[in-house]
């Protein structure tokens, strides 16, 4: 599964485009993995969509034809109109001569018996507004970037001197670039509001992080201090570490955001420092569900506080419940209607934990 892992790593790396706070982008991407084993007429392709870090649909060859299949409950309600021109884009765009496939980079590998992924990622972004912000045209080779169309000046950008050779090909029709720049910052602003507007509920919803401060040991002079976030939406977040107040950049260790599988996000950063130093350092969280930054220290006091509360909790529930079978086992001796026993048994437990409680106050 060398190629899935590729893909991924692709994957991962476009979706590190910044977004705007508030912003929202449709994004496709596209992969076609050729090999000796594959054949050319049998090329493993599939295309995903993407609305922010949503993905609603999927393409892809399976035994010879073409699916498209919806991978959100907000798209399964389209109209058969919109599957209907879906479809037809994402055959067109296999087939106009802009597509991947008609796109051959040269690196003289044809029969080193190796498996090579072209990539595809294609998009635009929206301000909260709905205008246009920019968009997004990139082509990979094996996990690297190659070419791609600036959004601003709509020319080719290659990074190496095989994609030169095929700018320079590319640049000889202009009107591609002009059919892209049309459909990226026309027809995808279309398709990206009206998905907006009909996946409201889960795209523009805001889930705020649920955050934590622990403490691990590292050595007998060291310690580290994790600060977590996670069940966030959407996966934009910043967490960052201050001593002192001032941003600890070169101490702080950071995961990626990563998605918790239930359709919101986690990250984590974590700082190192002497044992004794940890209330010098609070944990700084933004994210747009939250109305103002959060922040946050490691406390010692809470943890044992909480076992303490805990303890006296469970304490006060079994002297409860003793309390309720004493009158229950009163009541029952002394033959009481067995159909009224359920009830008049809670409410005795109930009055039984009150006067627990005042007797306790
Ligand atoms: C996908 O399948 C169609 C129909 O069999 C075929 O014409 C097309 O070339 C295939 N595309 C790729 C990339 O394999
Ligand atoms: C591929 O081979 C051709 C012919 O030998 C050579 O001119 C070209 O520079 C090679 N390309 C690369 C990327 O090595
Ligand atoms: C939408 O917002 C952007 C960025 O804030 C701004 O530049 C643009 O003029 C706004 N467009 C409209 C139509 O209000």
């Amino acid at each position: 599964m060398e190629h899935y892992m590729l893909f991924l790593f692709f994957l991962a790396a476009l979706t590190q485009t910044e977004t705007w706070a508030g912003c929202h982008t449709m994004k496709y991407f596209d992969t076609i993995v050729t090999g000796p084993s594959l054949g050319l007429e049998e090329r493993w392709f599939m295309t995903v969509g993407y609305v922010d870090d949503q993905q609603f649909v999927r393409f892809h060859n399976s035994s010879g034809s073409q699916i498209t299949e919806p991978r959100a409950p907000w798209i399964e309600l389209e109209t058969p109109d919109y599957w209907e021109r879906e479809t037809r884009h994402l055959k067109d765009s296999q087939h106009c001569p802009m597509s991947l496939q008609n796109l051959h980079f040269n690196y003289n590998q044809s029969d080193d018996g190796g498996v090579h992924t072209l990539q595809r990622m294609y998009g635009c972004e929206v301000f909260p507004n709905g205008s246009f912000s920019t968009f997004f045209l990139r082509y990979g080779y094996d996990g690297q970037d190659k070419l791609s169309l600036d959004p601003e000046t709509v020319i080719w950008i290659a990074s190496d001197q095989v994609a030169l050779n095929l700018k320079l090909k590319l640049e000889t029709d202009r009107s591609l670039a002009e059919r892209w720049e049309v459909y990226l910052k026309e027809t995808c602003v279309q398709e990206l509001l009206r998905h907006l507007e009909k996946g409201k509920k889960t795209l523009l919803r805001t889930d705020p992080p649920s955050v934590r401060v622990t403490r691990h040991i590292t050595s007998d002079r060291e310690v580290f201090l994790k600060c977590r976030a996670w069940g966030f939406y959407p996966s934009e977040i910043s967490i960052i570490w201050l001593k002192d107040g001032e941003e600890q950049i070169q101490d702080t260790e950071y995961i990626e955001t990563r998605p918790g599988g239930d359709g919101t996000f986690q990250k984590w950063a974590a700082v190192e420092m002497p044992f004794r130093n940890e209330e010098k350092y609070t944990c700084l969280i933004q994210h747009e569900g939250l109305p103002a930054p959060l922040s946050l220290k490691w406390e010692p006091q809470s943890t044992s506080n909480g076992l303490f509360m805990g303890i006296i909790a469970a304490v006060l529930l079994l002297f409860t419940a003793v309390v309720a079978g004493v009158v229950i086992w009163k009541k029952s001796t002394l033959g009481g209607k067995g159909r009224n026993y359920a009830l008049t048994s809670e409410i005795d437990s109930a009055q039984g934990s009150d006067v627990s409680l005042t007797a306790r106050g």
